[in-house]
């Protein structure tokens, strides 16, 4: 295993879940409506999820001799729900494939591979989850449409 190369992987994936904490707890903040009573919830848990994930790949990267970093990226905001949605959606599919690249660099330490996999599946439920709930807010929002013609 090239552990430069990993560190830099790593780095770049602290990078995304920095991201993360900041971008979903700003969806937290600005959610309003009758739907803030459900989704604020679920944008906190995803700042918490990525909070937690940044603390083993920080870990893991002083563990192998590396300095993590305190960067992030830009971050996606909006105001609609059904917009959010979509931005962490992206986000989490982003997060996927950083994992699976990271993977591909660490495959003969066992150990950091279980390590990762067991973050990517939890990477990969988000992703499940948020296809649903994009899925059913589109429904809602074609229905509402019909509705108003309708009358
Ligand atoms: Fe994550």
């Amino acid at each position: 295993m090239n552990t430069a190369k990993v560190i830099d992987k790593l780095n770049e994936i602290l990078k995304h879940e920095w991201t993360g904490v900041a971008q979903y707890a700003q969806q937290a903040f600005l959610v309003t409506g009758p739907w803030r009573q459900v989704f604020a919830g679920l944008f906190n848990e995803g700042a918490e999820e990525s909070f937690k994930h940044a603390r083993t790949i920080g870990d893991k990267i002083v563990a192998l001799g590396g300095v993590p970093t305190i960067e992030r990226n830009k971050i996606q905001q909006s105001r609609e729900l059904e917009e959010m949605l979509e931005q962490a959606l992206a986000f989490e599919r982003a997060a996927v494939e950083h994992y699976k690249q990271a993977i591909d660099l660490c495959e003969d330490d066992r150990a950091l591979v279980v390590l990762l996999e067991d973050i990517l599946l939890d990477e990969q439920q988000g992703v499940d989850n948020l296809e649903k709930l994009v899925r059913q807010t589109k429904a809602a929002a074609q229905s509402k449409k019909q509705a108003r013609h309708a009358g």
